[in-house]
């Protein structure tokens, strides 16, 4: 994921509220059919399967992570509805872009790509293995081998050279960002390794879950209760840099970043019974009362300025979905959640009110916490966020995750993504990148910290 500012799809459209779309969280169909507006909103804005164009790709300003973040929230619908009528484009663009080693490195996204990025396609392909999304042609890679090709990348990427292990956010040096060791990334893999683990029993994935935790733990990307600062133990900052041997810490707290890790956490609660994971469920829970104004969600780290670039507008949207996940795991937690998901999906439904870039009455704003006024803005961010949160209150009568010991139907392969990653000149796999940083890094970075700095005055205040 990338760091820029909020792009206008077109300044010269009409941006009025008009009626929001009607929601009555006791009735299910009400539930479906606003999720059925606002989903169909949001695929008149993608392209990727009218002749010509690419398959998995969304328009400009939306990087490649999040059209596979999006067929997941895709994969959510079918899920919680039962409409399948988007399932099609859905499988095409999740086959398309696997890239040759079937782990979601496509040769031309993959320059630009961090393990963030690879990660949501991950997610999403582990989703269809645990809800058994209809399995591709036996002779396409399968979800559940995909999202191990993911995971087995990621888990050569492990990077011992800096800060004791990690993560790298960039996974080629010459990236800016290569230097930054964040939770994103590391949240990202804990959390596929924990379902993955769920899913197959096998014991690699559950030691290298409490590795990648230990080591977010140890380096204050997690709050422990002893360290400095007014946040509450818990609390999910955004990263460190490997160049500072990860002593320093950007303490911006992003939504899903605690989802990733409250959902990861449920996980192992579930498939080790271990009550060390319900502590941290616990904490990460009651650290994440940020992330809501009157039980209403919002993106304290940029909502309040209204400063949230294009990545961050969709943030909301994972945290909805993996605090609805999670109940399914643990399911003690649902009677916890279930307010809040009311309260965001009701104000959610109200922002669901614009007539922008062809939308009538189905483009979603971004600000649940301001009422019936709808606030202008409109986005695959905003569809997505709404549609989760409005999604999230039918979980509790949703059948639960497969594993593949409970029905699961996907085929996965242990060795799947093993092979390396690309040069950044496109040759052949090399073995994952032990050298030192870069010279000339630093000055990228310094630049970088004081914008990641300026973005958090609120929380250093
Ligand atoms: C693309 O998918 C949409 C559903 O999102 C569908 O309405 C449309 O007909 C499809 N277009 C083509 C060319 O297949
Ligand atoms: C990426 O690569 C695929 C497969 O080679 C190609 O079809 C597509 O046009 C390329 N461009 C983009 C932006 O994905
Ligand atoms: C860097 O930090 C690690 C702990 O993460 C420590 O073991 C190591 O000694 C430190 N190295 C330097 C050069 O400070
Ligand atoms: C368990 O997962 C690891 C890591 O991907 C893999 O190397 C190993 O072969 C797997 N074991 C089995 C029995 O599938
Ligand atoms: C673990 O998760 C599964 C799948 O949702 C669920 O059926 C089961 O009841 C959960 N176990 C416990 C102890 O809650």
């Amino acid at each position: 994921m990338r760091f820029r500012s909020v792009l206008a799809l077109s300044a010269a459209l009409v941006l009025r509220g008009a009626t929001s779309i009607e929601l009555d969280l006791s009735d299910p169909s009400s539930i479906t059919s606003a999720a059925s507006s606002i989903a169909h909103g949001m695929m008149t804005w993608y392209t990727g399967n009218q002749t010509g164009q690419i398959p998995g790709i969304l328009p400009p300003p939306y990087y490649w992570w999040e059209a596979g973040a999006m067929f997941g929230t895709l994969i959510d619908y079918w899920y919680y509805t039962g409409d399948s009528g988007y399932n099609d484009v859905v499988k095409e663009a999740l086959l398309f872009q696997v890239g040759p080693e079937a782990n979601y490195m496509p040769p031309n996204q993959s320059k630009n790509e961090g393990n963030d990025d690879q990660a949501f396609w991950g997610f999403t392909v582990m989703t269809a293995a645990e809800y058994k999304f209809p399995n591709p042609p036996p002779d396409q890679p399968q979800w559940l081998a995909l999202a191990q090709g993911v995971w087995n990348s990621q888990q050569l990427r492990w990077d011992r050279t800096t800060c004791n292990g990690g993560l790298r956010w960039q996974i080629y040096s010459t990236n800016n960002g290569y230097d930054y060791k964040h939770t994103p990334s590391n949240a990202a893999f804990m959390n596929l390794g924990a379902r993955l683990y769920a899913y197959t029993g096998n014991e690699t994935y559950a030691e290298w879950t409490v590795k990648a935790w230990d080591w977010m733990y140890d380096h204050g990307l997690i709050k422990t209760p002893d360290s400095p600062g007014s946040a509450r133990p818990y609390s999910v900052f955004d990263g460190t840099y490997s160049t500072m041997n990860c002593t320093d810490l950007i303490p911006i707290q992003w939504t899903y970043n605690a989802g990733m890790l409250l959902n990861a956490a449920a996980v192992m609660w579930n498939a080790t019974g271990d009550p060390i994971w319900e502590e941290r469920v616990n904490g990460l829970w009651a650290s994440s009362i940020v992330f809501f104004k009157d039980k209403v969600m919002w993106e304290v780290a940029c909502e309040p300025r209204g400063n949230c670039n294009t990545d961050q507008l969709s943030f909301k949207a994972y945290f909805s979905r993996f605090m609805a996940a999670s109940t399914k795991w643990m399911p003690q937690l649902y009677n916890e959640f279930q307010p809040f998901f009311a309260a965001s999906a009701q104000q959610a439904a109200k922002q669901c009110s614009g007539d922008a870039a062809g939308l009538v009455g189905n483009a979603c704003g971004f600000r649940w916490t301001q009422g019936s006024r709808y606030d202008g803005t409109y986005g695959f961010g905003q569809q997505m966020g709404a549609m989760e949160v409005i999604l999230a209150n039918m979980i509790e009568p949703s059948v639960g995750p497969v594993t593949a010991k409970t029905g699961g139907i996907s085929k996965g392969d242990p060795s799947a993504g093993t092979g390396g990653d690309y040069g950044e000149d496109g040759s052949a796999p090399l073995q994952p990148i032990t050298a030192g940083d870069k010279a000339g890094a630093s000055i990228l970075t310094a630049v970088f910290v004081v914008a990641m700095l300026g973005g958090a005055w609120w929380m250093i205040l």
